[in-house]
């Protein structure tokens, strides 16, 4: 298990206490269409923290090329149609470069500086020259307090949050479907444009701009 991260449920579990059966369950809700969207038509990807493919599968039909990286094997597993790579991502050195490295999921929010340098050297290092990083980070309104959100299939719980120095917040996920649930314990960082820019900065990429108006998704360019 990775620091401060720990899940528990039905089924196994990433080393970030991501479940595998809940992943698998789950639906894209339009993050295929908004990539989809900035994007050229037949891109190759790099997709960062793929999981089951939940959204390698609808990049695929989409008639993107996607080679998909997730560092446990029971999620890769699950992946279908794709290139797969079973690595760590700050280690992951495949010696190729893509039109689009994607990471999603808010992983570019571990709340680890040093870390998050390895993540984002991993994105310089595989993207083409004029090709684009797509990022999905966390909003500070996204766990800013205990929420009940309900959709047609899930029920999502946030609880337990503690805001911590260092723009840091720890709460608990609990995600319940089908009659199962499960929860994940998380720490994440919440990021200032100022710090995300500096940080991409130190591994040679800029912040090119934000593809949805609220800043969650957002495009970073080699410099
Ligand atoms: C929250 S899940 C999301 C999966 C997928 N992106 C989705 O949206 O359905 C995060 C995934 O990233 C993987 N992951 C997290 N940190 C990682 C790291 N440092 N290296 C490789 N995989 C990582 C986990 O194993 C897990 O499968």
């Amino acid at each position: 298990m990775r620091v401060g991260q720990g899940g528990s449920g039905p089924g196994a579990q990433a080393p970030d206490g991501s479940q595998v059966e809940m992943y698998e369950l789950a639906e894209a809700r339009g993050e295929d269409e908004l990539i989809d969207a900035a994007i050229a038509p037949g891109s190759s990807i790099l997709e960062l923290g793929c999981g089951t493919g939940r959204i390698t599968r609808p990049l695929l039909t989409r008639g993107h090329e996607v080679v998909a990286v997730d560092e446990s094997a029971e999620m890769l597993a699950r992946v279908r149609g794709a290139e797969t790579v079973q690595a760590t991502i700050g280690e992951l050195r495949l010696g190729r470069r893509f039109d689009v490295v994607l990471m999603m999921s808010y992983l570019v929010n571990v709340a680890d500086d040093a870390e998050r340098l390895r993540l984002l050297r991993t994105c310089a290092e595989h993207v083409l020259p004029g090709g684009s990083v797509v990022i999905q980070q966390q909003l500070p309104s996204q766990l800013a307090r205990p929420v009940v959100l309900e959709s047609e299939h899930t029920r999502m719980e946030i609880s337990d949050v503690e805001h911590l120095p260092g723009n840091k917040v720890a709460a608990t996920l609990t995600h319940t479907r089908d009659g199962q649930s499960w929860s994940q314990r998380v720490l994440t960082q919440n990021l200032t444009e100022e710090e995300l820019s500096s940080q991409l900065a130190e591994v040679g990429l800029r912040l090119d701009e934000y593809l949805t108006p609220n800043t969650a998704w957002v495009r970073a360019r080699p410099i």
